[in-house]
């Protein structure tokens, strides 16, 4: 049986799911000289890592031969299929992985019922999501939480430094990540409603929005976040870091533990109609599919819409901060 707690470290690493951020952070492994095979649902979007010295392999359960598999996948129900499946990671029988990194954004349920599900064949589960986009990946500011048995996840840090250089917080056994991502990205949802809710007010009196943040960028309230969203809050540029589907998915988590933990969170809950509305207002879109598959910050659109606004592109590129120099 596969060991969690021998010390060496795990030389062969296996990857399941190459998205938005599974491709970046796959591909820092490979940059740091990692020895990585992948697996992709959508094969074509594995073969540029080949040129980084990635082996893509046909099936998630050719990586059980692997030391470590790391998965980035959609939903729970999605690293389940991956991992448990009948043609997922260990659905092959035979050979086992010692440890399954996940670094989904997943509830704490299905993150346990992938936990034991695990167990029960002898793989070490480490839960790592992370805070950051994919231009985040690229330009090394990603960072990570991480939770599991100590012992597994002080095995597989290296490998998650690689991607999160940023930093790796353990915050402990279990579950816990998920529940340290969880409300991460339920202030990730207030902090953009509430950014495209000022902006608006700012420019309905008067001030241009790429002006308006420029000042809050530079204010004590300005973040990374608020000034990787700057250009597509003026410019109108929607391309896709992070859906409204996986930000309701988010906030929805949120709720759901507020409600289990019986925390109150109206502001929380606020957002969450207001984000909702965002799929409602995009079927006035001529392709409302193809339109919820922009950025969260369209919201920007239906919220000047409710504020009886038509918004305008200010064509005047702002930085994001997180320019790769070349
Ligand atoms: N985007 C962000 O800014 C961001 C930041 C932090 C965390 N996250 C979290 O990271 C995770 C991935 O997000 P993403 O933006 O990379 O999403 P994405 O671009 O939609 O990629 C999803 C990945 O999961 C794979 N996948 C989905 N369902 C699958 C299934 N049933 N079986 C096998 N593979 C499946 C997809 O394969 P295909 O290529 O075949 O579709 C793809 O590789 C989510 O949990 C998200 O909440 C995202």
């Amino acid at each position: 049986m596969a060991n969690a707690t021998n010390q060496t470290p795990a030389k062969r690493l296996g990857w399941i799911g190459l998205g938005r951020m599974g491709f970046p952070m796959a591909g820092r492994l490979l940059k740091a000289g990692h020895d990585v095979s992948v697996w992709n649902r959508t094969r074509a979007k594995a073969e540029p890592l080949t040129e980084y010295g990635a082996k893509i392999v046909d099936k998630p359960a050719d990586l059980a031969g692997c030391d470590v598999v790391l998965t980035m996948v959609s939903t729970g129900k999605d690293l389940k299929a991956v991992c448990l499946g009948p043609d997922g990671l260990l659905g092959g029988g035979g050979k086992r992985p010692a440890i399954v990194v996940d670094c989904s954004s997943i509830s704490l349920e299905e993150s346990a019922e992938v936990r034991a599900g695990l167990a029960a064949q002898g793989v070490a589960f480490v839960c790592a999501p992370v805070s950051g986009n994919g231009k985040c990946v690229k330009a090394g500011k990603l960072s990570a939480v991480m939770s599991g048995p100590r012992g597994a996840c002080d095995q597989v840090k290296g490998y998650v430094e690689a991607m999160a250089p940023r930093g790796v917080a353990y915050v402990g056994e279990g579950e816990l990540a998920r529940v340290c991502k969880i409300a991460h990205n339920v202030m990730l949802a207030v902090v953009i409603e509430n950014l495209i809710e000022i902006t608006l007010l700012a420019e309905k009196a008067g001030v241009p929005r790429a002006a308006f943040l420029d000042f809050m960028n530079d204010s004590v309230m300005g973040s990374v976040f608020t000034r990787y969203k700057t250009n597509g809050l003026v410019n109108l540029d929607f391309t896709t870091t992070f859906t409204p589907e996986l930000l309701l998915k988010d906030i929805d988590l949120g709720l759901d533990l507020a409600k289990k933990v019986k925390t109150w969170m109206p502001v929380t809950q606020a957002t969450r109609g207001v984000v909702e509305s965002h799929f409602g207002v995009a079927t006035l879109q001529a392709d409302p599919a193809a339109y919820l598959e922009k950025d969260f910050t369209a919201l920007i659109e239906t919220m000047a819409l409710a504020s009886g606004m038509k918004l305008v592109s200010e064509n005047t590129p702002v930085p994001t901060g997180l320019e790769v120099p070349h």
